[in-house]
């Protein structure tokens, strides 16, 4: 499964990317918002740290907008993904920006049904938002699962990114799910490895290697 970062920070971004293991980032207008920084500048930043996707969100939600958002971002740089919301004139402007090889991302997706519209329109990327759903009361990973078997009874090549990822319980259980990418927050991104029984076992290793005084490399 691939893991993206959902964060706009650059700092934190070129951190996380030093481990080699981060795939893409997300971005939304509220993540830009948060960091403050000029939106277009960000974005050519997080594309240079990152050979992976980087989603960048239109703010219009007209659809003849959208396009001229979304190809102003694209030529940001060639990993640009743009992210449109889940609406008639989003789903719109997915089939123009699948016509012209422009990858998108279709956003704030709460149900199965809204997921399969995106996959036909083409869209690249379906991001369900797990933990939103929680929120509201609802099993948000159902959702993920039902999309993987939707997707795969029609062969829809639309990829599965779950969004509104708030734990690593949230990392497994989508990847238990059938999804393709998970976009994380840089917090639970640093706890993914994180594990006391692994913690305990290192200290003892290291202790006892220590006792033995022998050394590897001489
Ligand atoms: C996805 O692309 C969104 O940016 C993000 O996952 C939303 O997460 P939130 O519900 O924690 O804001």
């Amino acid at each position: 499964m691939k893991l993206f970062v959902d964060s706009a920070d650059v700092g934190e971004l070129k951190a996380l990317a030093a481990s080699g293991l981060v795939d893409g980032v997300t971005t939304n207008p509220s993540l830009i918002a948060k960091q403050g920084g000029v939106f277009l500048e960000t974005i050519a930043q997080i594309c240079a740290l990152v050979d992976g996707p980087v989603s960048a969100e239109v703010a219009s939600t007209d659809y003849a907008t959208m396009v001229k958002e979304g190809e102003r971002l694209a030529a940001i740089a060639a990993n640009v993904v743009v992210k449109l919301p889940l609406t008639w004139d989003g789903l719109k402007a997915a089939q123009a920006f699948s016509r012209s090889g422009i990858k998108t991302n279709v956003t704030l997706c709460f149900s199965a049904v809204q997921a399969m519209m995106a996959a036909k329109a083409g869209a690249t990327y379906i991001s369900p938002f797990v933990g939103r759903l929680d929120d509201h009361g609802a099993e948000g990973m159902g959702l993920i699962a039902d999309i993987r078997a939707i997707y795969d009874q029609y062969g829809f090549s639309t990829e599965i990114l779950a969004a509104s990822i708030r734990s690593t319980a949230h990392v497994r259980e989508a990847a238990l799910s059938g999804a393709d990418c998970a976009t994380i927050p840089p917090s639970v991104f640093k706890g993914l490895l994180a594990h006391p029984l692994t913690e305990r076992g290192l200290q003892q290793f290291t202790a006892d290697w220590t006792a033995s005084g022998q050394t590897i490399l001489g």
